[in-house]
């Protein structure tokens, strides 16, 4: 990746959690080097504390990139030992959801190159996906050099407007706990039929994810993947029924909740 930028002047985390340490673990993994890594957080977990980063000795000058990926309800009290590095060339990336760029502007600086980032938890694997967008102040090269950062976990994808932030966090944010959900109920729903229960897992957990990976793989989009596993009068097409129903299947159940995610997403902006 073309990460010089952050090797020679040191990328710094705020906040190192869940978002945080799957991000930093897939960096490590694509061979960042632990010593261009600074972290600030309160609780480093053991993990953290294995990886010989630089935990909890301030920040550099002049860092490429702070990332800040602490809970928007803890931003006010986390951005104040960020404030040194505003206004300057350090690129901050926010992966916090609901907090917009114009509240990292006010803390930070409105001269400061800002990027606002919805990655998602599959990034500790290589496989996420992070929709990115920055303010006026972050040149070409600071939005690649952004870019082929996350690209280390997954996917990127740009945005052409901030408002488009609170749907992406609706889909892809939130959305791998909607899969886990349907792999819990799916896996319930085989015992209910009959299955043992470590069976009725193994095969919901296999099947969502060797699905999931044949929809992003293949060269037919995933209605006509469906089409193709769908007997007329079969046992597919009975289950299709059920769950392609307008009134109360999938279409309706995830349009509701999108929706109650994409409003959180708004109403945290506020
Ligand atoms: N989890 C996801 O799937 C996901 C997806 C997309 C975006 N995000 C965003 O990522 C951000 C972090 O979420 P998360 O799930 O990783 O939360 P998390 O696990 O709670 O991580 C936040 C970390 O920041 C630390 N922290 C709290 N106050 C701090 C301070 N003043 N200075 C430095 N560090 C501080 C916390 O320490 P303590 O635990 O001691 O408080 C914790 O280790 C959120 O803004 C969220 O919207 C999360």
């Amino acid at each position: 990746m073309s990460l010089t930028a952050i090797e020679q002047h040191g990328i710094v985390l705020l906040g190192c959690g869940k978002m945080g340490s799957a991000m930093l673990a897939g960096w490590l993994a694509d061979g960042l080097s632990p010593s261009a890594v600074w972290v600030l957080d309160p609780n480093p977990s053991d993990w953290l504390q294995g990886t010989g980063v630089h935990i909890n000795e301030g920040v550099p000058d002049a860092p490429a990139i702070a990332l800040i990926a602490v809970k928007p309800q803890m931003m006010g009290d986390a951005l104040p030992s960020m404030a040194a590095l505003g206004n300057s060339n350090t690129v901050f990336l926010s992966v916090a959801a609901g907090t917009p760029i114009s509240a990292f502007a006010s803390a930070l600086g409105a001269q400061s190159p800002i990027i606002r980032a919805m990655p998602n938890t599959p990034a500790a694997i290589g496989r996420g996906i992070t929709a990115i967008v920055g303010n006026e102040i972050v040149t070409p090269a600071q939005m690649d050099m952004a870019d082929a950062l996350l690209r280390a976990v997954g996917q990127v994808v740009r945005l052409e407007d901030e408002s488009q932030m609170d749907a992406v966090t609706a889909v892809s944010g939130s959305g791998p706990a909607y899969v886990f959900h349907l792999v819990e109920t799916l896996a319930a729903a085989g015992k209910a039929e009959g299955l043992p229960a470590d069976l009725a897992m193994a095969l919901a957990k296999a099947t969502v994810g060797g699905a999931g990976q044949l929809a992003e793989d293949s060269d037919e989009n995933p209605s006509q993947l469906r089409v193709n596993v769908t007997s007329p009068n079969g046992t597919t097409q009975a289950a299709l029924e059920v769950l392609m129903n307008e009134h109360d299947g999938f279409p309706a159940l995830l349009k509701r909740a999108v929706k109650a995610a994409a409003d959180r997403s708004r109403e945290l902006a506020k």
